[in-house]
């Protein structure tokens, strides 16, 4: 069982190393440069998205701390995507890419937090694909 304070690190773990790859990748990365602090460069550093990784960091920390109610949480990330105009194809990739990224951690202790994650991330999977496709 993790601490909060450990959780909390897992959290920062998981978001920084998918972020790592995801700004950069050749399908979605194009997404993260309408965002980026940098957006000419040719590669992307996280430095450059700062402002939004905190945003990330908190809305995850706030999904495995609160009883959050999956209503409110769903709004957030449409108000956040709906002007992205993401395709089907590129949801696709960022969820093959965040489920790659939980299945690096082999930790006994972030077995729970892993299969929370990975049952949430599926749910807002459904969720964009009803209000997008
Ligand atoms: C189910 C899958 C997804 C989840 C759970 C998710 C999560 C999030 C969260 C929590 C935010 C921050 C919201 C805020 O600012 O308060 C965000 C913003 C963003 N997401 Fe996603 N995301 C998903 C899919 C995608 C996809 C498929 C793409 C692009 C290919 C994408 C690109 C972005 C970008 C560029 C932003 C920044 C928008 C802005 O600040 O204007 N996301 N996402």
């Amino acid at each position: 069982m993790l601490s909060e304070k450990e959780k909390k690190q897992y959290i920062d773990e998981v978001v920084e190393s998918f972020y790592t790859k995801a700004i950069n990748d050749i399908f979605i990365g194009y997404q993260f440069k309408k965002i980026s602090d940098k957006p000419d460069n040719l590669n992307q550093v996280l430095s450059d998205f700062n402002p939004h990784l905190l945003r990330i960091k908190n809305f995850w920390y706030q999904q495995f701390s609160l009883p959050t109610e999956i209503e409110t949480s769903e709004r957030t990330l449409f108000h956040a995507h709906d002007k992205l105009n993401i395709r089907r194809g590129e949801l696709g990739r960022w969820i093959t890419l965040f489920k790659e990224e939980l299945s690096l951690s082999t930790h006994k202790e972030t077995q729970d937090i892993k299969n929370k994650w990975l049952h949430k991330i599926e749910k807002f999977e459904k969720a964009f694909i009803k209000r997008y496709f």
